[in-house]
């Protein structure tokens, strides 16, 4: 980490930068879903700036009254806390202004630089500008080129100018160098906060304690022990009211590159050196150059895509994915993904990684499960005992974040009988851990000028590397059995026959 802000004496955990936070994009979805909420909690955990000052920048015309009324009242349905408490809401709601501009409008970043002046003047920030990026992608690029146009992005002296770049980085390999090539020319890598929200996920951020804080794990984990990992994003969701943007993405597109690839590398890294955010980055980015892109020829061996039909989640109904609104009747976008992938180093070499995510799925679950090499036979070949079930690691990370350990016990009796037994550890019971949206720990580190749980731009190109050919035969070939899977369910067939072949079989999650 940069510092010591995160020390467990939560005397000396340090407060945000003072700074002025602006937000393109202020009246999206993502802005009022996830971050007020997390800006919310992050000034009950007193860990936003003391001077702290927010605009919101987007095209619909208001005022800035209006705006704060509009986010006041969204942040009593959004917020992760029961209650909204009034004292230290309106704390941060009497810094917060708006602003109406078209983001390709050179005028409306000037009148933005005079409003950012003016504020440093009000209330005493010293000219630390965080610029949140929560729009399409296809203003990232824009966005940042008007930024420095209106001088917004050189950093004075002792004074910082950051900006988070939210996903999708790009749409393939090709586009995301572009897009790193062109914000490149506008601002140093140290002032870009790639975000993958994942990481900010406290079982994601506890992967590594765990690992590297406890003796007895590191030892057994690599090829000698490790049989397979298996990476699961299931959502019960569809694709709601976002089809515009997801039927030209795709399933691989919006999880694997990104979110999947992050939780791969957390559990296949080596320990990094120190928690110095390139000492971690450098070891993630590693592992991720290491991943084994699978030729195009072995892509229908190696790779499943599914896409659902009707069927019923949760007890409701759920519409085929081609009648969802804003969704091409003929779609050949997969709402499903399935992979296996491969490391190339000693730790890992020949260790299947099977990563797997969709939507409208039977149970909204991510977790990463590692399953150890069964243990010989040997003692048990003259008991009643038929077979083993080797050990399960289990990381889950949402909707419960905790970690739960399989073993096999003797079952109480005369006779010799095994049965299975979980040892589990859930957050919530340990820690009395309070709801969070994920981007408090991001907002606040980038605050800090912490980059550790940032996308590097070559980490980004590596994520995007290591999938590109499954990205092109899919992109080439259209799915001849699309909708394969029925809403509600655990994915395609095909998707079992993946592991099958390797004597495998994907988790049953309950
Ligand atoms: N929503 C989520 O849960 C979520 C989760 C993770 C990541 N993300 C990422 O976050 C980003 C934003 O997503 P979102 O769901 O919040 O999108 P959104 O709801 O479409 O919000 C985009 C905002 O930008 C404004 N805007 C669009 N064009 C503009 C222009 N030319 N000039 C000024 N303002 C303009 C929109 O205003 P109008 O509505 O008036 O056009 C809207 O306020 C995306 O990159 C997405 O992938 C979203």
């Amino acid at each position: 980490m940069a510092d010591s802000k995160k020390s467990a004496s939560a005397a000396h955990v340090r407060r945000g930068d003072d700074c002025v936070m602006v937000i393109f994009g202020a009246t999206g979805d993502l802005t009022k879903r996830l971050l007020m909420p997390a800006i919310y909690n992050l000034a009950k955990a007193k860990l936003l700036p003391e001077k702290f000052a927010l605009i919101g920048f987007s095209n619909i015309e208001e005022s800035s009254d209006s705006y704060r009324d509009e986010i006041t009242s969204e942040l009593s349905q959004y917020a992760t806390a029961k209650v909204v408490d009034p004292k230290i809401w309106d704390r941060v709601a009497k810094n917060i202004q708006y602003t109406s501009g078209d983001f390709k409008d050179p005028a409306a970043f000037i009148h933005l630089k005079e409003m950012l002046a003016e504020i440093d003047k009000q209330i005493g920030t010293p000219g630390n500008y965080l610029f949140y990026l929560a729009t399409s992608p296809v203003f990232f690029g824009e966005i940042v080129k008007q930024l420095a146009n209106a001088g917004l992005t050189t950093e004075p002296e002792h004074r910082w100018r950051r900006v988070i770049i939210e996903k999708p980085f790009g749409r393939d390999l090709e586009s995301a160098k572009a897009l790193n090539r062109e914000i490149g020319t506008h601002l140093e890598e140290s002032q870009i906060f790639r975000i993958d929200h994942y990481l900010g996920k406290e079982t994601v951020q506890n992967l590594m304690v765990f690992r590297f804080g406890n003796g007895i794990f590191e030892p057994i984990w690599n090829r000698r022990y490790v049989e397979f990992v298996q990476v699961t994003a299931a959502e019960t969701v569809g694709v709601e009211l976002r089809g515009g943007y997801y039927d030209t993405a795709g399933a691989l597109r919006d999880m694997v590159p990104n979110h999947m690839l992050t939780l791969l590398s957390m559990t296949a890294m080596e320990p990094p050196t120190s928690f110095d955010s390139e000492a971690v980055r450098d070891e993630k980015a590693k592992v991720m150059h290491a991943i084994r892109p699978p030729k195009k020829e072995d892509v229908a061996r190696d790779a499943v895509r599914g896409q659902y039909g009707a069927g019923t989640v949760a007890g409701k109904p759920r519409a085929a994915y081609r009648s969802e609104p804003n969704v091409d009747p003929k779609s050949n976008t997969e709402t499903y993904a399935a992979v296996r992938l491969f490391i190339d180093n000693w730790r890992w070499a020949d260790v299947p990684f099977y990563l797997r995510t969709g939507k409208s799925m039977a149970k909204r679950v991510t977790e990463i499960a590692i399953q150890f090499r069964r243990p010989p036979f040997l003692m048990f070949r003259d008991t009643s005992v038929e077979s083993m079930v080797p050990n399960l690691l289990v990381i889950h990370i949402e909707p419960d974040q905790g970690i739960s350990l399989r073993f096999s016990a003797k079952i109480p009796g005369p006779v010799v009988s095994l049965g299975n037994v979980d040892m589990n550890f859930k957050y919530s019971e340990y820690f009395h851990a309070t709801a969070a949206t994920g981007y408090e720990t991001l907002l606040w580190d980038c605050m800090l000028g912490d980059t550790t749980l940032f996308q590097r731009a070559d980490m980004v190109d590596a994520g995007w590397r290591a999938i590109e050919p499954v990205l092109d035969v899919w992109g080439e070939q259209k799915a001849a059995d699309f909708p394969n899977y029925v809403a509600g369910s655990w994915g395609p067939a095909a998707a079992d026959e993946l592991l099958h072949r390797d004597g495998h079989a994907w988790r049953k999650i309950e």
